[in-house]
Parts: structure tokens; sequence; C-alpha cells
């Protein structure tokens, strides 16, 4: 099932996105994953190699996660649109809409207990449109049966370091969250 979606995705011409793509990306990780990680739009990177979150984030993410005790191999990584974004801006709400049945079907099948949301436009288009990321980080939320933690994008903190002790801490926050929510 994940895979027939995935097949649609590289085959998408829903929106103008697709026009630019060297390739979609789909998402990664163990089909029946309990942890789904979802973070904005590929970058250059992630179009260049069809998987997501292997760029300058990806390598950041992959840090935090060891922080909060997780390997990849533990989680599935999407992103709520799936064709790079040009200059990496941030995804249009009528991208998002149009990516927004793969993402619910991904959603659906995998069936996690837990989504991370990384970065403002994924909290805003999975948990609430009107949120503010320095607000709720690190806050977990349960909504339609599923345990939602919102979290800066690992990309915020190649920005500002000032941001890195606040990612690191919420990964703490992160670990302790999931020892309850998947004992
Ligand atoms: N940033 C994202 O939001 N997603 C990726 O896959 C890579 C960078």
């Amino acid at each position: 099932m994940l895979d027939e979606i995935a097949a649609e995705i590289r085959q998408c011409r829903k929106c103008a996105l697709c026009q630019a793509r060297t390739h979609a990306v789909p998402g990664d990780g163990p089909p029946h994953a309990r942890i789904m990680l979802i973070g904005e739009g590929p970058g250059q990177q992630e179009d260049l190699s069809g998987l997501p979150f292997v760029g300058p984030a990806g390598q950041l993410l992959d840090s935090l996660l060891e922080q909060a005790g997780l390997a990849r191999a533990d989680v599935f990584i999407t992103n709520i649109v799936k064709c790079r974004p040009p200059g990496n801006r941030d995804p249009l709400p009528e991208e998002v809409a149009a990516c927004r049945d793969y993402l619910n079907g991904q959603i659906a099948v995998i069936n996690p207990r837990v989504i991370c949301t990384l970065g403002r436009p994924a909290l805003q288009t999975l948990i609430d449109p009107a949120a503010s990321i320095s607000r709720v980080h690190g806050v977990p939320r349960e909504q339609d049966g599923l345990l939602f933690v919102p979290l800066y994008h690992p990309a915020a903190a190649l920005h500002r370091q000032d941001l890195s002790p606040t990612l690191v801490e919420d990964m703490r926050k992160l670990q302790l969250i999931l020892e309850k929510a998947l004992a």
C-alpha cells in the first residue's frame, strides 16, 4: 500500500511543483513505524536523491534523533509536500492541499502512535493553522487518536545558533513523551 502511494507520488502532476522536480520524495522508513516525522518539503539534496532529510538538515536531524534515543530505522520520515518548492520557500497552500491525500494515505497505512511535526508549515497543516511554533514546540497534543508533538525544524538551528539548546531540550522531552506513549 505504501509502495502504491509512493508510485502515485512519483507520477503526480497535481500542482506546479512537479515541473521543476528531479525526483519526488514520497518518504522513507518502516511501513508500520510507531513514530512519523513530518517536515516541510524536499530541499536540494532530497530532490536529487529522492530521499527525505539527507541534506544538512537531515544530518542534524539524525543527531537530534539520537538524543531522543531514536534511530532513522525507528521512524517514518516524510513531508507535507513531496516535491521541492523552488529555492526552498514555504510550500503554498494550494501545493499543500494538492499533496494532502498522499499524506493522509501514508498516515492511514502506517497508523503511527506519535506524529512529530518539524517546523511551522507542518505544525499549521497537521495540528493547528493558528499555532505559533515558538509557543507550542515540545508540547504534546492528543488529537484524532494520535499524539502530535510539534518540534522546531532542524534547519532552524542551522540558521539560528541560539535555537540549538531548545531543539536539544525538546528531544529530551520527546524521549520522555515516547516512553509514556509507547509503553
Ligand atoms: N527539509 C524538509 O522539510 N524536508 C526534507 O526532506 C529536507 C529538508
